[in-house]
């Protein structure tokens, strides 16, 4: 065989199971569609007759603090509201909370929240190299979209301090928020009561420590912790606005 002939064999497999892919994404011609039940939620429930938010959020109507981006982050991460794995060791933790617009005072939809962190031991996916994990696992990191109120939930576990150099971070969650017409924001979650926050630059110019409360449920407890993000428009956005 030549190297010809070779090549239009590999191109041809290959052709026929990018075929194959295609075709198995495809609904079945005779499927039909599945009945629609009645919404059961009354997403309205916090807005006035004006449309008006009857809620804040959790801190106060400051633009939330950026923050380091830190040498973690990796992008593409699959959308879920699970940070950790199953059964993972540490304190279960639900962080939930809410973005909105610093200009306009109503929740932002459609937003998209990077979330990643370190473990119970403070380590993060890649920090050990000799165990990297593989292209396709994102191991503590998810994507979030902020539903129609711009609310936003995830089950996690609590993340630990960790040395970095010669400083200790205190425990943190990272954030990446990108919204259409708002800058984009990093930033972090810190704890209330982190002894390690005093020596941090940057967790000491956080305006939301959050505070989590503990909660009971058949089997166990968890943490509830609320983070509202309050996002500042571009300065194009801004002067779009002013027109
Ligand atoms: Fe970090």
């Amino acid at each position: 065989m030549t190297d010809l002939d070779r090549r239009n064999l590999l191109c041809q497999g290959l052709a026929g199971l990018a075929a194959m892919g295609g075709r198995s994404l495809l609904l079945a011609e005779d499927a039909a569609p599945t009945d629609a039940t009645l919404d059961v939620h009354n997403y309205q429930d916090f807005l006035d007759k004006k449309g008006i938010p009857q809620v804040a959020p959790a801190a106060t109507w400051e633009q939330t603090h950026p923050d380091i981006l830190g040498p973690y982050h990796v992008p593409g991460a699959p959308f879920r509201g699970k940070v950790t794995a199953p059964l993972a060791q540490g304190t279960p933790l639900v962080v939930r909370g809410r973005l909105w617009g610093f200009d306009t005072r109503k929740p932002i939809t459609n937003a998209v929240l990077d979330v990643w962190q370190a473990d119970h031991q403070g380590r993060y996916d890649m920090t050990d190299p000799r165990k990297p994990p593989a292209w396709h696992e994102f191991r503590n990191r998810i994507r979030l979209v902020t539903d129609e109120t711009g609310y936003y939930e995830y089950e996690t576990i609590r993340p630990a301090a960790y040395r970095a150099g010669r400083a200790v971070r205190p425990a943190h969650i990272h954030y990446m928020v990108q919204a259409p017409g708002y800058g984009k924001l990093i930033t972090q979650l810190y704890f209330k009561g982190d002894p390690n926050i005093a020596r941090d630059r940057s967790a000491r110019q956080s305006n939301l420590l959050v505070a989590p409360q503990e909660k009971k449920v058949p089997g166990g407890t968890y943490q509830l912790a609320t983070f509202d993000i309050v996002l500042a428009r571009t300065a194009q956005a801004s002067r779009k606005r002013r027109k």
